[in-house]
C-alpha cells in the first residue's frame, strides 16, 4: 500500500485516511470512481502548482539572468488544464500542433508565450504561428527554414525563431524517446553540418530573427551531464557562426519517478548544471548571459496524475504469475506498448492486504501488447475491485487512442478540501467521426 517510501510517485496531495485508504486533496477515488465510473484520470492541482513553482523558485535562485518555464503541451493537455496553466505566472507553453496552439490561446496564454515545434509543420501551422507573431517557431531542417521563408515573405513579415539543434549525442534512457542521437529524425545535426548552414543561412536572411538555439535530448532522463556537454556543443556551434543568442532552450526531458526502483533525484542537479554551463560557456565566448527556457512535460505533470480502474477476469498463467485485466489498457496508456514503461499501483479497497501475489496487469484490448504492468505484487483481488495507477498525469492520455472504438476517460481535477471539476467528459462514442 501507499507507503511514505512511495511519497515522490503520487500526488503531493495523497494521503492516508484512519483505516489506511487512500485520499488525495481530501478526496476519495473510490467514491469518485463509483460516481464517473472507469476508466478515471485525476489530477491534482496543488501538484501542478507546486511542480512549476518548484522549477521557476530553482531558475531564479541559481541563474543570475531571466529564466522561465514553459510547459510542454504534448505531456497531457485539454482546454480546461490548459487554462489551469495559464492562470500561473510567468509560464510558457511549447505546442506541436495547430490544435495545441489553439487550445493553448484559447486557454489564455498569449502568443509570446508559445513557442511551436515539430519536424514537419504544415503551410496552416507556419502561417498561423506567423500572423500571431508567437515567441518562436522552431526552425527543424533547412527544408524547413526555405520554407517558411517563402510563407514569410508571400507575407513580407519577419518571423522571430529558435533552430532546434541536435548534438548528436546519446543519452541513458529508452530509444524511443531519445532525440538527441546521430539517427534522431528531428532537429539540425551538428555533424553533418547542417545546424552551421542554418545558423548562417537564418542570419542572413531579412526574414528572420534568429532569437535563440534550442535542443531537446530526450525525456525520462536522470543524469545532468549530457545538458551540459549539449549546451557546450551549441556555444561552440554558436561561437564559429559568430551568433550571439539572446535564448537558450536546452529542452524538457527531466525523469520522474514511476517506482521504488527509479532513483530519486532533484531537479536543483538539472538546472544548477544547466545554469553553470551556460555561465561557463558565456565566459568562453564573451556572450552575454541569454535567457534560459526550460521545456518540462513530464517532470510538471506525471506525478500530479493517477488513473484508476477497474479489476475484471483474472486467471493464472502456466508461471504461475495470476493476470488482473481491467477496464482501461493500451488505449489510455499506450507507455508500457510503446517502450516497456514500468509502473506501481495499490488496490484502493484493499489498503491493509498483507497477501502478495506476481501479478501482470493487463487491459481489454486485442493486442498482447496490451500490458499496463508488466510485473508486480499485488494483493488478492476480486472482479470489482478498483485499482490505482500513480505517475499517469503525462504521456498516457495525450497519447491515448479508441482502439477497439474504446471511449477516452473521464479526468477530473482535484483541489483542496474534497472538491474537484470536469477536466475532460468521458467520450461519448455516438459524437465520433466512425459512428456517422
Ligand atoms: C522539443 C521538446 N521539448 C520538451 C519536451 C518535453 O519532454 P519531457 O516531457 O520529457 O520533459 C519534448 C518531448 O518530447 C520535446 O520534444
Amino acid at each position: 500500500m501507499f507507503t511514505s517510501e512511495d511519497q515522490t510517485i503520487y500526488p503531493i496531495a495523497a494521503a492516508l485516511s484512519a483505516d489506511g485508504s487512500l485520499t488525495i486533496a481530501g478526496s476519495d477515488p473510490q467514491k469518485l470512481a463509483r460516481d464517473f465510473g472507469t476508466p478515471l484520470y485525476l489530477y491534482d492541482g496543488q501538484t501542478v502548482r507546486s511542480n512549476i513553482q518548484t522549477l521557476q523558485q530553482l531558475l531564479k535562485d541559481h541563474y543570475p539572468s531571466e529564466g522561465a518555464v514553459a510547459y510542454a503541451s504534448k505531456a497531457y493537455f485539454s482546454q480546461r488544464f490548459a487554462a489551469k496553466l495559464a492562470q500561473q505566472q510567468d509560464i510558457e507553453v511549447d505546442v506541436v500542433s495547430l490544435a495545441e496552439l489553439k487550445v493553448a490561446l484559447k486557454a489564455g496564454f498569449s502568443p509570446k508565450q508559445i513557442h511551436l515545434h515539430g519536424n514537419n509543420k504544415s503551410a496552416e501551422e507556419i502561417r498561423t504561428a506567423i500572423d500571431l507573431n508567437i515567441h518562436a517557431l522552431v526552425i527543424d531542417s533547412l527544408d524547413e527554414l526555405a520554407f517558411v521563408e517563402q510563407i514569410a515573405a508571400e507575407k513580407n513579415k519577419r518571423v522571430r525563431i529558435w533552430l532546434r539543434i541536435t548534438p548528436d549525442i546519446r543519452v541513458a534512457t529508452h530509444p524511443h524517446i531519445e532525440t538527441s542521437a546521430a539517427s534522431s529524425k528531428f532537429g539540425l545535426h551538428v555533424i553533418t553540418g547542417e545546424a552551421e548552414q542554418v545558423i548562417r543561412a537564418a542570419l542572413a536572411s531579412p526574414y528572420f530573427e534568429l532569437t535563440g538555439l534550442h535542443c531537446h535530448l530526450g525525456s525520462q532522463l536522470y543524469d545532468p551531464i549530457p545538458y551540459a556537454i549539449a549546451i557546450e556543443r551549441l556555444y561552440t556551434l554558436a561561437s564559429e557562426c559568430g551568433y550571439e543568442p539572446q535564448e537558450i532552450s536546452p529542452g524538457g526531458g527531466w525523469g520522474v519517478r514511476y517506482t521504488k526502483n527509479d532513483p530519486l533525484t532533484d531537479p536543483l542537479d538539472w538546472i544548477r548544471t544547466i545554469s553553470q554551463t551556460i555561465q561557463q560557456q558565456c565566459e568562453r565566448t564573451g556572450f552575454q548571459l541569454p535567457k534560459i527556457v526550460l521545456e518540462p512535460g513530464r517532470w510538471l505533470a506525471a506525478r500530479a496524475g493517477v488513473a484508476i480502474y477497474q479489476i475484471g477476469s483474472q486467471k493464472r498463467m502456466p508461471d504461475g504469475t495470476r493476470i488482473l485485466a481491467v477496464d482501461g489498457g493500451m488505449s489510455d496508456n499506450p507507455r508500457h506498448a510503446l517502450y516497456q514503461a514500468a509502473y506501481s499501483a495499490v488496490i484502493l479497497n484493499k489498503p491493509n492486504a498483507k497477501n502478495l501475489v506476481p501479478t501482470t496487469v493487463v487491459g481489454k484490448f486485442c493486442e498482447s501488447g496490451d500490458v499496463l504492468i508488466a510485473q508486480i505484487d499485488l494483493p488478492e483481488a476480486e472482479r470489482g475491485d478498483l485499482l490505482l495507477i500513480p505517475a499517469s498525469g503525462a504521456y498516457q492520455l495525450s497519447m491515448a487512442s479508441n482502439y477497439n472504438l474504446a471511449p477516452r476517460p473521464v479526468v477530473l481535477w482535484l483541489e483542496p478540501d474534497g472538491q474537484f471539476e470536469l477536466l475532460q467528459r468521458r467520450e461519448n462514442p455516438e459524437e465520433n467521426s466512425w459512428w456517422c
